[in-house]
């Protein structure tokens, strides 16, 4: 969690749940967000706002993948973006953000209820396709980063079929995550995928990737990646988790199941 952005001792409550699983099960989420007003994950926009801004314009149309209480869009907004859709699985997380964005007067942004793995949108119709954190969701409990459950990876792929689909020709992803890339290639790289992955760090300490995908954009560097399934000479589990704070690190582990 940003501690910069949840000033108020109220906002720095935050439940982490007593396993791991429970952050794939939409109750956990609809009662944490009840009464929990504000907690941003990984970091807030300030902190990579200056690596999305070069690449969404004030009329790029955005859907942002389970927005929970991130002030992402406010964000956004704010840096004059308006064509904004939220969604989230979490029907609590939907209405609170709807009030609270009406409230402030950003009246353009739409926030509905709807699941990332099935997204209620046509083909081709977004310029920009942010999330942050919400992919994390889908690796809870996946087993060996290396070589994850079955299950994560048809979720995994549901999620960025869907994604690609409803984006324009030339559209963008941006993913903001903690997932190293040499676990996210393989998901980002699948041969039936026409974007490019690129991607850079930020943060200080415990580096965030953010990740930038451009649809139709995709290379032969990128064909060859897709083939390869070289393993980099580095341990799996990231150096840095102890600086990882809280309840980003609670989230980060796939440990609670094993004894
Ligand atoms: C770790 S939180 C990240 C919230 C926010 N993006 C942030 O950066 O603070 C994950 C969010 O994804 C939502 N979520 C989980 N599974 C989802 C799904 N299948 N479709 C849409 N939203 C989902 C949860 O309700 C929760 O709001």
């Amino acid at each position: 969690m940003d501690a910069d952005q949840n000033p108020k001792a109220s906002e720095k409550k935050t439940i982490g749940p007593p396993t791991t699983s429970a952050y794939l099960d939409p109750h956990y989420w609809d009662e944490r967000f009840s009464d929990e007003e504000h907690y941003e994950w990984l970091k807030d926009y300030s902190h990579f706002r200056h690596l999305v801004q070069p690449h969404i314009k004030p009329n790029s149309s955005v859907l942002e993948l389970g927005c929970g209480n991130s002030r992402l869009s406010e964000g956004l907004y704010n840096d004059g973006i308006t064509a904004i859709t939220c969604i989230d699985l979490s029907a609590v997380a939907v209405e609170k953000m709807q009030e609270r964005l009406l409230l402030k007067g950003y009246k353009e942004v739409k926030v509905l209820e709807a699941d990332m793995l099935d997204l209620p949108f046509s083909n081709d119709c977004f310029d920009v396709v942010i999330e942050k954190a919400t992919m994390e969701v889908l690796f809870v409990n996946s087993g060996d980063p290396w070589n994850p459950q079955p299950e994560t990876v048809t979720k995994v792929m549901a999620m960025l079929e869907g994604v690609h689909r409803v984006l324009k020709p030339d559209g963008l992803f941006i993913s903001v995550s903690f997932g190293q890339p040499h676990f996210r290639r393989p998901f980002f790289n699948a041969p039936q995928f026409t974007w490019s992955v690129e991607w850079i760090t930020f943060g200080d300490g415990f580096h965030y990737f953010f990740y930038i995908l451009r649809k139709g954009k995709r290379s032969s560097a990128d064909e060859e990646l897709s083939q390869s399934h070289d393993k980099p000479l580095v341990p799996t589990i990231s150096m840095f988790h102890e600086e990882l704070e809280g309840e980003d690190y609670i989230f980060r582990t796939n440990i609670d199941e094993m004894d």
